[in-house]
């Protein structure tokens, strides 16, 4: 099947999509991005993802490109071009086009490019197999709230990650705290028996789905702590896993070559992960 992208205005081939070479998210990583998750049609927490989107765009200046409506029914138009009903769809603003200079004119017209795909669901078997983490040295900028296209430190974290046979690095501050995954949220479950996942700042992305699992361990009545842990703490956890709109919670079942729990995902991971299954269907 053809897969159809959206850029500027123009539904095209996805082989085709073009932007300007002056482009600033290409010289400059000066954008911002979304990626939303679409289950049987419906794209899921689109109120939340908009709010941050709007943020992002307000802390770097960058002009909205369309309101809400028209961009939603862009988004809409495009999952339908591309004929699925489970997958995701990415969107990306960036300043616009302007001759190559650090400074920026005001009144840029912004760029806006969309993709979307098809998301294989994961077997119970590999969900329940659990994934490895590494950690290594978070080395992001102040402003890690923002959701910007810049993303060099996640994909080398991400990348190093891989190299080492893991699926996800989570990065680490200077005071040997977690701060979060290179493209998701940390979680853990502490020797006590609480959810523990850091608190929102600048030092982390405002997770999307991390705000989703909160209200249903708030409903479950699963007792959390919105704060940052240890490497020590989270190698030593009783269970651990991240979340994210495009991975949902995937256990995490090795920290740094330690066996978290059993070495299978936690019970109380899959039960998470189960009412928000229930939740986005
Ligand atoms: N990543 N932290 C970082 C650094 C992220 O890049 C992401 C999302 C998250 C989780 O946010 P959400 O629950 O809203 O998806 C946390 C997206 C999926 C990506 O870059 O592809």
């Amino acid at each position: 099947m053809s897969r159809i992208a959206y850029v500027n205005g123009r539904y095209v081939g996805h082989g085709e999509a073009r932007v300007h070479i002056e482009d600033r998210g290409y010289q400059f990583s000066d954008g911002v991005y979304e990626v939303i998750l679409v289950q049987n049609g419906k794209l899921i927490d689109e109120d939340a993802h908009h709010q941050r989107l709007q943020k992002s765009l307000k802390s770097l200046g960058i002009n909205a490109p369309m309101k809400r409506g028209p961009l939603t029914q862009v988004i809409n138009q495009l999952i339908k071009r591309n004929k699925f009903s489970n997958g995701i769809v990415y969107i990306q603003i960036t300043r616009g086009v302007a001759p190559r200079e650090h400074s920026f004119p005001i009144n840029l017209k912004p760029s806006l490019v969309m993709t979307a795909r098809r998301l294989p669901p994961k077997s119970q078997s590999a969900i329940e197999a659990g994934v490895k983490v590494i950690t290594l040295e978070d080395i992001r900028w102040k402003r890690c709230d923002i959701k910007t296209v810049s993303l060099l430190p996640n994909i080398l974290g991400k990348q190093k990650a891989r190299e080492q046979g893991a699926y996800e690095a989570w990065m680490v501050d200077e005071n040997r705290l977690i701060t979060e995954g290179t493209s998701t949220n940390a979680w853990i479950v502490s020797s006590d028996g609480a959810l523990v996942t850091s608190e929102l700042g600048s030092h982390i992305l405002s997770g999307v789905t991390r705000k989703t699992f909160i209200q249903i361990a708030a409903e479950l009545n699963i007792p959390y702590e919105e704060r940052q842990f240890s490497v020590e703490e989270a190698e030593n956890s009783r269970e651990a896993f991240f979340t994210s709109s495009t991975s949902f919670l995937t256990p995490v079942t090795e920290i740094n070559g330690k066996v978290i729990g059993n070495g299978k995902a936690g019970s109380l991971s899959l039960s998470l992960l189960n009412s928000y299954f229930n939740y986005i269907n």
